[in-house]
């Protein structure tokens, strides 16, 4: 079982390595940081021009392939940046968009969010998170009632019908969670403060954070992924030894 998991392991990082040789564009010319706004604009625009343009439009009034980015506000340009979400290699009709090592580099993602938000007012900016002000009680109860019926319990995502598939929150970052609270992407809904207030994300922050360092409770890992897994784990090996009885059996008589 180890042995398998660890080739399943290499394999997947290989292929990851692969894939991210293939679509990693190259960096844009200076590592040199933009020292004004309109630097930062002008370097986002020609960056937009060579990675995003050809599915968002020039001056990001959309395409076939993507959506038009006016008034889309700094929060969801930073959100899909970061996370590795764009600039998407194909135009897929997938209803997710899979997280993936972010593509730039921080100062081409700033660029980037400067111009976007230079073309239309509007929008949630980049939210601002204190988890150490949070209530972790509190957090876990709102995480509870709104987060876990689609990320599951656990945080660990699930399915959520239709194809989308709501990801693991293991690995966003403390800015990426409030980030996605305030946007709502994809097929999540939107919180905006009306719904949950500063003191809320900061709380909810924290719990999701905190949730990480919690010990395995017991029984194999597998991933976190829940009885689901584990039954089908079972089912998995159980049959390979029935298969393998009924070859014995067959070879000895
Ligand atoms: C191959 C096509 C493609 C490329 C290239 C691409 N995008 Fe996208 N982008 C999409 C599609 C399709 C969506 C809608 C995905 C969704 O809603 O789940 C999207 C969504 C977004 C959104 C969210 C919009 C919203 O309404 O919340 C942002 C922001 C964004 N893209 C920014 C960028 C930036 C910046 C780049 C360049 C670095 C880029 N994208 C490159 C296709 C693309
Ligand atoms: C209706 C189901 C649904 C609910 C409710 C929901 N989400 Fe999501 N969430 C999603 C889906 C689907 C995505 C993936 C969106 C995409 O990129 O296409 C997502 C993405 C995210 C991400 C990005 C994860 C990453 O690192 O890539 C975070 C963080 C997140 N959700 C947090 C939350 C929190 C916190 C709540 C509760 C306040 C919540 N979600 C409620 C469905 C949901």
């Amino acid at each position: 079982m180890a042995l398998v998991r660890a080739c399943l392991v290499a394999l997947g990082l290989a292929s990851a390595a692969g894939l991210l040789l293939l679509v990693r564009p190259h960096r844009a010319s200076g590592a040199v940081p933009p020292r004004s706004q309109a630097q930062a604009v002008e370097r986002g625009r020609a960056l937009f021009d060579r990675f995003c343009a050809s599915c968002h439009g020039s001056g990001g009034l959309g395409t076939s392939q993507g959506p038009p980015l006016l008034g889309v506000g700094a929060a969801a340009v930073d959100f899909m940046l970061s996370t590795g979400r764009m600039p998407l290699a194909v135009a897929t009709q997938q209803p997710t968009v899979q997280r993936q090592t972010a593509r730039f580099s921080r100062a081409e993602i700033d660029a980037l969010v400067a111009y976007v938000t230079s073309l239309y007012p509007g929008g949630p900016p980049v939210p601002r998170v204190h988890p150490e002000r949070g209530d972790l009680v509190r957090g876990n109860r709102l995480f509870t009632s709104n987060c876990a019926p689609c990320h599951s319990a656990a945080a660990v995502g699930d399915a959520v019908g239709g194809g989308a598939v709501a990801p693991s929150l293991r690995q966003s970052t403390a800015t990426q969670i409030a980030e996605a609270v305030r946007v709502g992407p994809g097929v999540m809904p939107r919180f905006g403060p009306e719904a949950l207030d500063q003191h809320d994300l900061d709380s909810l922050v924290r719990y999701l954070l905190a949730l990480r360092t919690l010990p395995n409770p017991g029984g194999l890992g597998l991933g976190f992924v829940g009885p689901v897994a584990e039954g089908f784990v079972a089912w998995i090996a159980g049959l390979g030894l029935i298969v393998l009885a009924i070859r014995w059996i067959g070879t000895t008589t």
